[in-house]
């Protein structure tokens, strides 16, 4: 490691945006709603990447586009929204309105590898056309006036290295501030070891920050890859489903896990805030495949579970998370 190497406590900038650290929340497709990424802020995240937006249904004012996914919370800030799509006009216009509703920061999804999205022209499909991502992340700047980013894979199939130079394109001729790099190629999905060597070969030929993601599971694995791909952050993606505590882990907050009263008091305070966004039935679909995520850290058992996922209402599931505050015994 060199001396001059940053600490991921250490503050950086994105296009003039200031971070207060080097630790990030990645974007998560019907996860990273103003909610999650207010939780990862709470835990000490740096920034907070929305899930992705359709540029599209920005685009044409979809009523639930606009009120579900870009609502964004005062506390929040620096946020910063992610679109996708695939024509430049329609992402000028989405970009402006994700900057007139408070984004901070506009990302392009240049990675996304399920074929809906791909057939379309988006995510992932973009390396097999420079000149029209080139093109979309200009239109974001024109439309937003805001520094736009990008997160892209390193290929398409293993061994491709077109997001890599895509990547230098970006940064290069479109006045991209960031590149958010996932080396692992499209078809790959998330499995396999990313590549952290070529993640440090992009960081040093580029001057603006390189955020890795990829394989960051736990506070470990996180500084590990920081070291490994010699990037400027990181970017916490599944590592941070049911475990907001990691970015105390990584900006210096703390040291062990949580007790089982403080993962069940988080999330009770996620099912509140699910109840304010979504009214208190969709809330208690939509949490269903949250409560995995922290069963382990409330210590529930097989019964709990079971019960959680079937209970009738919001209410009850509360009662029951509100039980497992207290381990047995313990009372
Ligand atoms: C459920 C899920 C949803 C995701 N949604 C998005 C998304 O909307 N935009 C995006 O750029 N990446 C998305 N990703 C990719 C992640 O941001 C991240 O790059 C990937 O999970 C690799 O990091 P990890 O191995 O540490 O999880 C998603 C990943 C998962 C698992």
């Amino acid at each position: 490691m060199s001396a001059t190497r940053p600490d991921l406590t250490d503050p950086f900038e994105i296009g003039g945006v200031p971070i207060a650290n080097r630790v990030l929340l990645a974007p998560l497709a019907g996860i990273g709603n103003w909610f999650v990424r207010l939780q990862a802020k709470r835990h000490g995240a740096g920034l907070a990447v929305s899930e992705m937006v359709s540029s599209f249904a920005l685009h044409y004012r979809n009523e639930r586009t606009l009120r579900e996914l870009l609502v964004l919370h005062p506390d929040e800030h620096p946020v910063s929204i992610q679109l996708f799509g695939h024509d430049a006009e329609v992402m000028r216009s989405g970009a402006e309105i994700a900057a007139a509703a408070g984004a901070d920061l506009i990302d392009i999804n240049m990675g996304c590898p399920v074929p809906k999205v791909r057939k379309t022209g988006a995510g992932a499909q973009l390396l097999r056309d420079p000149e029209l991502a080139l093109d979309l992340a200009r239109a974001a700047r024109e439309g937003s006036g805001l520094p736009v980013t990008v997160k892209l894979r390193s290929g398409i199939s293993p061994g491709d290295r077109s997001g890599f130079d895509l990547a230098i394109r970006l940064a290069e001729e479109a006045g991209v501030s960031a590149i958010g790099f996932h080396p692992r190629a499209a078809t790959k999905g998330h499995a396999g070891k990313p590549d952290y060597a070529l993640t440090r070969e992009l960081a040093d030929r580029l001057d603006v920050p390189v955020i890795v993601s990829g394989g960051l599971s736990s506070a470990e694995a996180a500084r590990r890859a920081y070291e490994e791909s010699g990037a400027d952050a990181v970017m916490i993606a599944r590592g941070s489903l049911g475990n907001p505590w990691v970015f105390e882990e990584l900006t210096g907050r703390r040291e062990g896990p949580p007790s089982q009263a403080e993962v069940a008091s988080e999330l009770l305070w996620v099912v509140d805030r699910a109840e304010e966004h979504l009214g208190a039935e969709r809330a208690h679909r939509y949490l269903r495949k949250f409560y995995p995520w922290y069963f382990e850290g409330i210590g529930a058992s097989k019964q709990v579970r079971d019960e959680l996922q079937r209970s009738a209402d919001l209410n009850r599931a509360r009662e029951l998370i509100e039980a497992a505050r207290t381990p047995v015994g313990v009372a």
